[in-house]
């Protein structure tokens, strides 16, 4: 099975024009994208085609995990290989090109990789990748040569080299976007963290919520993206919790009237803090902390407004909240079990909820309930 891959048929050599040709129609799409895993991929694929080889990869340096990693195909987790393993490490450590002719011959090849794909890796041909000031970022890594001589050649080193140099500036701009990416993803979800965690709601309830969500988007036929920002936001709900004094709000039992008032205002206080911001993720976010407690029926809070006046976000993002709410123990109330819930959620039906997300609940109840368990509180 695994020797068939690498049985793929000899190659004939491409010419000077065609890889003039395949340069050129590579370069615009990597000076454009932004993506850092389709980058890689499509680097991947320009070097694979470039130099004749059966695979091809680009690795980056992961300085904080001391770690390599790549991506081998859309759809697919990452690689990662520790720092200074096998013939990337090498040649990244001492900033140098690796040509081999046989990777088993050669002591600094890591056959694990091999190992866990059942791969057969005969020739390799290794550069390092460099930024603009010249710091090593990464390499590319081209294996197996599909042509006759079966083995990479000076030139070919040359070909990725010229590659690499074209796509450095991408790569750095793809790097930088997806880390400041990463930290707005973060900021906002322990902003999130921070709206719960006074009223000493863990962290979980807040990625529960998230992923109750998602799925609901999911389930009612939504894009993975507007999926994934619903995912990214519904942590914000409470934020407008901040403001509440923690007399009210880690009150052990039934709140008064007025004290429930002032908890209510935690809608409108966290769609104030949020709803001028440019950025489409804290504008989400502001619609969510402001109609998470409105109503199908009308009869929620702030507005009252009803059905599909509500957002949907808002509209998930409430059966999201409220079913977390009630499996959970909370200082005021402990929690219920599953069934209890059931049977509110079904009275709920066109009341509180929309009656489509109750029955998508009940449809992906199993999805649910493995988030639930994922995710459990451990209080000590
Ligand atoms: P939360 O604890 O995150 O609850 C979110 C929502 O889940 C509640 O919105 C409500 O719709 C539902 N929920 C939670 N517990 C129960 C319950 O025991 N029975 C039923 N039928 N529904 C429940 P709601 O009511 O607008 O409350 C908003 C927030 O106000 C709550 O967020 C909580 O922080 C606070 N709160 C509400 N009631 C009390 C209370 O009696 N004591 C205290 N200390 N806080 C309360
Ligand atoms: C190595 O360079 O030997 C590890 C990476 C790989 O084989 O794909
Ligand atoms: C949707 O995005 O699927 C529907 C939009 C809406 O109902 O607000
Ligand atoms: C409550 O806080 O007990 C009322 C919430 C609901 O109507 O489900
Ligand atoms: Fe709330
Ligand atoms: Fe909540």
């Amino acid at each position: 099975m695994a020797e068939h891959k690498n049985e793929a048929a000899v190659q004939e050599k491409i010419t000077d024009h065609e890889r003039l040709r395949l340069i050129f129609s590579y370069v615009t799409n990597i000076s454009e994208e932004k993506d850092l895993n389709n980058l890689l991929l499509l680097m991947a694929d320009l070097g694979k085609q470039l130099i004749q080889a059966d695979r091809c990869s680009l690795w980056l340096l992961d300085e904080e995990n001391r770690e390599l990693w790549t991506i081998v195909a859309h759809g697919v987790d990452e690689l990662r290989i520790p720092y200074g393993t096998g013939f990337v490490g090498h040649a990244i450590e001492h900033n140098q090109s690796i040509i081999i002719k046989d990777a088993y011959e050669d002591d600094r090849f890591n056959a694990d990789v091999d190992k866990q794909t059942g791969y057969r890796t005969r020739s390799i041909l290794v550069i390092p990748i460099h930024d603009s000031n010249d710091e090593i970022i990464g390499a590319y890594q081209a294996v197996n040569k599909m042509t006759e001589d079966s083995f990479f050649t000076k030139e070919d080193e040359g070909y990725l080299e010229l590659a690499a140099s074209y796509s450095g500036k991408a790569i750095e701009s793809a790097i930088l976007y997806n880390e400041i990416e990463r930290t707005q993803k973060e900021i906002i979800f322990r902003m999130g963290e921070i709206g719960e965690s006074r009223s000493q709601e863990t962290a979980n309830h807040v990625k529960r919520v998230a992923e109750y969500s998602r799925i609901l988007a999911i389930a009612l036929g939504m894009s993975e993206e507007e999926a994934d920002l619903l995912k990214m936001a519904s942590p914000m709900h409470d934020i407008g919790k901040v403001g509440i004094p923690d007399s009210i709000l880690n009150k052990p039992g039934k709140l008064t009237d007025e004290e429930f008032k002032r908890m209510q205002r935690h809608t409108e206080d966290g769609y104030h803090l949020l709803k001028d911001s440019p950025r489409e993720i804290l504008q989400t976010a502001a619609v969510i902390a402001h109609e998470h407690h409105e109503k199908w029926n009308g009869r929620g809070y702030p507005r009252g407004i009803a059905g599909e006046e509500i957002h949907i976000f808002g509209r998930i993002t409430a059966i999201a909240d409220v079913f977390d709410a009630l499996a959970s123990d909370r200082v005021y109330k402990a929690a219920w079990p599953v069934e209890k819930i059931m049977k509110i959620f079904k009275e709920e039906r066109g009341e509180h909820f929309d009656p489509k997300l109750v029955d998508l609940f009940f449809e992906h109840l199993d999805e649910i309930l493995a988030i639930k368990d994922a995710y459990a509180d451990h209080f000590d």
